[in-house]
């Protein structure tokens, strides 16, 4: 969006330039990660059972396998609807970033090809999640049916490797945030020369 534009727009704005107090996308994106990240690790626990059995006897911990799967299925299919809206947040936060042109993040990239990669990244993780998730539902109401064992290693395996992307996503999300400030309500108050205790209300 052009400068001009977000000038005339930025009357409506907060001091984190959206037009409410809290930034959406930083909220859905933990629960985008936390979704995924618990239904891959139950799967695990679900598929090597019988080696961790007895931990959860010795912990007193009454736990059936099958209860294992469903934690892995309604986290990966939670994690897809919510994503969705992940990513729609993005967008619009996006579309209102104005970062700064002239700082580097700590991988050596600007702000725009952090933003680009952010954001067609995010897409990408979009498709590959919901793709995860018609695969464990196959898995589980296809396939698993005749099977003790609901998932299969490649499933966690691709799984895992996904994890290593959102690690490697989530850190150019978290460069947006922390070192360009986008949408970052105290960094724009410094930058606009202002005295954060004295806005925000502190001493
Ligand atoms: C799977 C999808 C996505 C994940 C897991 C994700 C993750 C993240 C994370 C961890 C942050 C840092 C938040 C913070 O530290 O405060 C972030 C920030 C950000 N992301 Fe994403 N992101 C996703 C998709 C997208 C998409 C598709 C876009 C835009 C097209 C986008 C745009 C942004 C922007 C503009 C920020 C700066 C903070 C803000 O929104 O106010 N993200 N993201």
């Amino acid at each position: 969006m052009n400068s001009e534009l977000l000038d005339q727009i930025s009357h409506h704005m907060g001091a984190n330039g959206l037009p409410y107090v809290l930034p959406i996308h930083p909220n859905l994106v933990h629960l985008t990660l936390g979704l995924f990240i618990i239904a891959i690790v139950f799967d695990f626990l679900g598929v090597f059972f019988p080696l961790e059995k007895w931990v959860f006897k010795f912990l007193g911990i009454t736990v059936e396998r099958s209860q294992l799967f469903d934690v892995g299925w309604y986290n990966i299919f939670a994690a897809s609807v919510i994503t969705f809206f992940t990513v729609g947040a993005g967008f619009f936060e996006m579309l209102l970033a104005a970062p700064p042109a002239d700082i580097k993040s700590p991988w050596g990239m600007l702000a725009m090809p952090t933003m680009m990669w952010h954001g067609v990244g995010g897409v990408l993780l979009l498709a590959i999640i919901v793709g995860m998730t018609f695969w464990r539902g196959w898995q589980r109401y296809i396939i698993g049916l005749q099977h003790e064992r609901e998932v299969q290693i490649p499933y966690l395996v691709v799984g895992a490797i996904i994890m290593l992307l959102l690690y490697l996503h989530g850190t150019l999300g978290a460069h947006l945030a922390a070192d360009f400030g986008v949408h970052n309500t105290a960094d724009k108050l410094l930058r606009m020369g202002q005295d954060l205790n004295q806005v925000l209300g502190g001493k």
